[in-house]
């Protein structure tokens, strides 16, 4: 393993928290992601369901995990199904978990393989009125290839129909939002890998480097800190292509006096880290890009500090929007008749910041979480605000990672060089160094 294995008194609790959230006589039942094909006989490297992963630590392929609280036999309260080894799959994928190491990692007792599924989950349907299972609820998600979860869904609705069902992801999502501290330290854990690679990245960057060379220093660093990579494609972007979202190309060279923003993120062990700078290619910004910089920042300090317990997402992204208003208007772009033109529905500051100020942050980078929840100690969420001139070839976002606490917003990427002028001496005296 990469990591220390995480202690499984995490996964007993995650499990515990969701048996108590289930009706009486239910049974949950939760598969991993599969190996996705590419084409021919090519396959992308497995990345299992963040589900299992909170629920059980396995990352394994062909994971099933059943709960049945009620079960009348004790053994059939939690149960893994894992993978059965051959001699021909260690000779050619390696090593997998044995029972042992399973309930060791996982803390269930009652370990099966896959094989088994069918006819010990027929005993447990039997016993329960209610089976509850896991179907992507996830609202920025448009699902179009059939996951496992989905192709049980259809078999056992058609093998039991007359059972009640139920869905898991507005369990999940509820429990997921609020994070354990083994899980906020994680994403820390994360947040410190990130940090590293961008200080390397800003004694690397100089005028005619190439996106890709900058996104290649992420990644080695990341890997060399027990990452297993990005936790999402990294975005390097310089000059007008920083207006471009999710430009992920990485395919342009850098140029003198542009800036290039860097939204990149380490994983580790599974959690996400999610950040952003952008910074002069020069080492130095023009007096424009630091008045929309500074701009940019102060909204993002504004919005930090309103992370707070008794706050929520909708209410919060309004007042974040009136602070960028202001700072707009500042920078003469917006003006007092398109204030006045504005809507509810059609901010005037969507022109220049036109996605959202924040997200939930964790297994998944885009982590779970309902957006008309208040937000309680143990959230964890990006803070993210942008200005976009295209017009003026200037893109400019940063971004932390920020924990909700009843102490206050605590900033996971405070010790990451975010002022302009830090950044400045930190890039200016290594390029004069260069000379
Ligand atoms: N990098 C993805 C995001 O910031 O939401
Ligand atoms: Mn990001
Ligand atoms: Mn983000």
């Amino acid at each position: 393993m990469r990591y220390p294995p995480i202690d499984p008194s995490l996964f007993i609790q995650n499990r515990n928290r969701l048996k108590s959230l289930l009706n009486l006589h239910s049974l949950a039942v939760f598969h991993s992601s599969d190996v996705m094909p590419t084409s021919a006989d090519g396959q992308h490297p497995f990345v299992q369901h963040t589900d299992i992963l909170y629920l059980s630590g396995i990352d394994q392929e062909e994971t099933v995990l059943v709960l049945c609280p009620d079960a009348v036999e004790e053994k059939h309260r939690e149960i893994l199904f894992i993978r059965e080894t051959s001699e021909r799959i260690a000779i050619w994928e390696g090593p997998k978990y044995t029972p042992q190491e399973a309930r060791e990692l996982s803390g269930i007792s009652s370990v099966y393989w896959t094989r088994e599924f069918e006819s010990v989950f027929r005993t447990l349907a039997i016993e329960s009125e209610t089976i509850y299972l896991n179907t992507n609820e996830h609202l920025r998600m448009e699902p179009v290839v059939e996951t496992r979860d989905m192709r049980f869904l259809k078999w056992c609705m058609a093998t039991y129909p007359l059972h009640h069902y139920d869905r898991l992801a507005p369990l999940m999502h509820h429990l997921r939002a609020v994070k354990a501290p083994q899980e906020i330290r994680l994403i820390r854990h994360a947040g410190q890998i990130t940090e590293k690679a961008f200080r390397r990245v800003l004694s690397f960057i100089q005028p005619d480097v190439w996106e890709f060379e900058i996104e290649a220093e992420i990644i080695h660093e990341f890997l060399k800190n027990r990452s297993r990579g990005p936790a999402y494609a990294s975005i390097i972007a310089s000059g007008k292509n920083a207006c471009i979202l999710h430009y992920e190309h990485n395919d342009h060279p850098c140029r003198s006096g542009d800036l290039v923003l860097m939204d990149f993120g380490a994983e580790y062990a599974g959690y996400a880290s999610d950040m952003t700078r952008t910074v002069p290619v020069n080492g130095r910004f023009s007096p424009r890009q630091k008045a929309v910089y500074n701009a940019v920042l102060r909204v993002l300090k504004a919005a930090s500090a309103m992370l707070t317990p008794g706050n929520a997402l909708t209410e919060y992204q309004k007042a974040v929007g009136q602070v960028m208003e202001k700072e707009l208007v500042d920078l003469g772009l917006l003006s007092l008749a398109d204030i006045q033109n504005q809507s509810e529905a059609a901010p005037a500051y969507r022109k220049y910041f036109m996605h959202g100020i924040s997200h939930h942050l964790g297994l998944n980078t885009h982590d779970y979480g309902n957006r008309y929840r208040i937000f309680e100690p143990g959230m964890v969420l990006t803070v993210e605000p942008g200005i976009y001139i295209a017009d003026e070839g200037i893109g400019i976002r940063i971004e932390n990672d920020i924990v909700i606490t009843t102490d206050g917003p605590d900033d996971l990427m405070k010790d990451i060089p975010i002022e302009a002028d830090h950044i400045e001496t930190l890039m200016y005296s290594k390029q004069r160094n260069d000379i």
